[in-house]
């Protein structure tokens, strides 16, 4: 495999914006630029910096299936790499278009409005003249604690936890087939606290890419920065928590992937 970022590894001590630690304490979202922070449940622009800063050189193609606000698409223009996002929701997609479009850089975005785990992605592929992206971030909702809209397909509305993960897988094997072999995939997720169970979201999903045959590269640990209205239930959490023999989220994970190697196909012989 060919260099995948844009690392001088005689300068490698220079970088001291990378991070290469599994514990990311970050407290200051960043807000500079289109960057808003105001879509509740999007993520902190340093994480789709990160990943995309690591796996990814100028010029390359990132895609996002959970686009949200288009933090990444953001990114991606401020990287110099180009980037298509998926989102199930119009109306937040026309947000990040206007965003990520009005953000200053010359990077080719393309979004599109559709389930991800049902688009078809040549057409576009083709048009841009690419056959597979370099890098694939899924932030997906966190099942059903914030429901984004209650459209069928969206991962927000699964009844059950089966149906959360058989919709992710769905959508995983749907999209990872236009990642470039031996190139990585990171996945945004968090637990979550339902009828009195702590749900680990994070183990399901690794075993289900796992499963996949995708090898796991790194399970990083971040911390969740408090927002006013969790500040406002702070003291109620941490009642609850005490009664009820558990601790309160503080945390959330990003999941490192590495797409194996395609096997060839053994000829036959007659
Ligand atoms: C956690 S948010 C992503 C936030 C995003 N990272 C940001 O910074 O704004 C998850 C998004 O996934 C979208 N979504 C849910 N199910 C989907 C599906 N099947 N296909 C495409 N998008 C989906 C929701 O509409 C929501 O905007």
């Amino acid at each position: 495999m060919g260099k995948i970022n844009d690392i001088d590894m005689e300068k490698w001590k220079d970088y001291d914006d990378i991070i290469t630690d599994s514990l990311w304490i970050i407290d200051k979202r960043d807000k500079s630029g289109n960057h808003k922070g105001d879509y509740h449940g999007n993520f902190i622009p340093q994480i789709p910096n990160q990943l995309i800063k690591r796996y990814t050189k100028e010029n390359d193609w990132v895609l996002d299936a959970f686009l949200g606000s288009g933090t990444t698409l953001i990114e991606c223009k401020r990287l110099n790499r180009n980037g298509i996002g998926i989102d199930i929701d119009s109306e937040i997609l026309n947000i990040a278009k206007e965003r990520a479009t009005s953000e200053k850089g010359n990077s080719i975005l393309n979004f599109i409005n559709a389930d991800s785990s049902k688009v078809d992605l040549s057409d576009t592929l083709s048009k841009n003249n690419i056959d597979k992206v370099q890098l694939i971030i899924y932030h997906p909702p966190y099942w059903d604690i914030i429901k984004f809209n209650d459209q069928p397909g969206n991962l927000s509305s699964a009844e059950t936890l089966d149906d959360f993960i058989n919709g992710f897988s769905n959508v995983i094997d749907n999209t990872s087939k236009y990642l470039e072999d031996e190139r990585y995939l990171g996945i945004v997720i968090g637990d979550i606290y339902k009828n009195s169970q702590w749900i680990p979201l994070n183990s399901y999903i690794i075993q289900l890419m796992l499963n996949k045959g995708y090898i796991l590269k790194s399970t990083i640990v971040k911390n969740v920065s408090e927002t006013k209205a969790k500040q406002n239930k702070k003291a109620i959490w941490r009642y609850r928590a005490l009664l009820g023999g558990f601790y309160v989220f503080n945390h959330e994970y990003i999941l490192i992937f590495q797409k194996p190697k395609t096997k060839k196909k053994k000829k036959t012989s007659k």
